[in-house]
């Protein structure tokens, strides 16, 4: 990682889950943004705790990839706060996030279909020696190991291309790649948006495993299924409005529904269309 950065490879270690706190990895507060004349964040709270999965839901529009990308640096914002440890940060772009440990996995993966899995796991990031050669074997026992820790164990192997993966394996790669710099909060955006049933499966597993390793993990979907499958907490996004944190354990999805579109009756993924959506 070039930059003078201080952050190493680091794949994290299973089975030493860090103490859960009460004490918020990410703390939002009153976060307001404009986009000319459209209000797309109006005082927003969110917050995420170590060893947490929170959802982030809302219907299109809702705010929910602009609040992202306010944390990641990518927008600036006009009014609010962002603590990360409880210490307010300013955080201007990527580079910041990552140094803060944040990082995003976006929608489109930013995945290079022609090379290998190492190389994109190192990708802008490569282990050079002094003659400027790359450490291939470092490159290659780190990302071997990575993926171990994260039991990410149906790719065979780490110098095929990722164009050869299936959607759920190039999803994997992405989030062991977000996950090696010792990160402590990991954003994805739409994880399972293009996977079948058993792939779904496969990376919602994951998402829980990170949780579990400590990692702080928000988890926008569409998908309620996948919700109530993975999160811990849901936070709810109307009209760029944060209307609600629900517990998973103690809400229902008629719940959330009823939060995402403050009973106008949609259909959302995730729920059967029998269901019964409050009005
Ligand atoms: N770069 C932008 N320029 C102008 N308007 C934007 C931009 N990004 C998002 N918006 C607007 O902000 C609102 C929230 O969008 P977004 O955060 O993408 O919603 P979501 O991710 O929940 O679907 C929408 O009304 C959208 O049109
Ligand atoms: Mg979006």
């Amino acid at each position: 990682m070039g930059g003078g950065a201080s952050r190493r490879p680091h794949p994290p270690v299973v089975g030493s889950p860090l103490p859960v706190t009460d004490t918020a990895l990410l703390e939002v507060r009153g976060l307001t943004k404009t986009f000319g004349s459209v209000q797309a964040l109006a005082e927003v709270d969110f917050e995420v705790l170590p060893g947490e999965v929170m959802a982030l839901v809302g219907d299109n529009g809702a705010g929910k990839s602009t609040l992202i990308k306010c944390v990641a640096g990518i927008h600036g914002y006009d009014s609010g706060k962002v603590l990360f440890d409880g210490n307010e940060v300013h955080i201007h772009g990527p580079k910041d996030a990552a140094r803060l440990g944040i990082e995003v996995v976006y929608q489109d993966l930013a995945l290079c279909d022609n090379l290998d899995v190492v190389q994109n796991m190192f990708l802008g990031r490569e282990e050079r020696d002094w003659f400027f050669r790359l450490k291939e074997p470092i490159m290659e026992q780190r990302t071997a190991e990575t993926l171990s820790s994260l039991a990410v164990t149906t790719i065979r192997s780490i110098r095929q291309p990722v164009a050869s993966l299936s959607g759920g394996q190039r999803q994997s790669v992405a989030v062991a790649k977000a996950v090696q710099w010792n990160s402590r909060l990991v954003i994805l955006d739409e994880p399972t948006a293009a996977l079948g049933v058993a792939q779904t499966r496969q990376v919602l597993e994951l998402v829980k495993r990170l949780a579990e390793q400590g990692l702080g993990v928000v988890l926008i979907s569409h998908n309620l299924h996948d919700i109530f499958e993975a999160a811990t907490r849901i936070t709810v996004l109307r009209l760029g409005r944060d209307v609600g944190v629900y517990e998973r354990e103690k809400t229902t999805q008629q719940e959330v529904v009823h939060a995402i579109t403050a009973g106008i009756p949609t259909k959302v993924a995730g729920v059967a269309e029998t269901g019964t959506v409050v009005s």
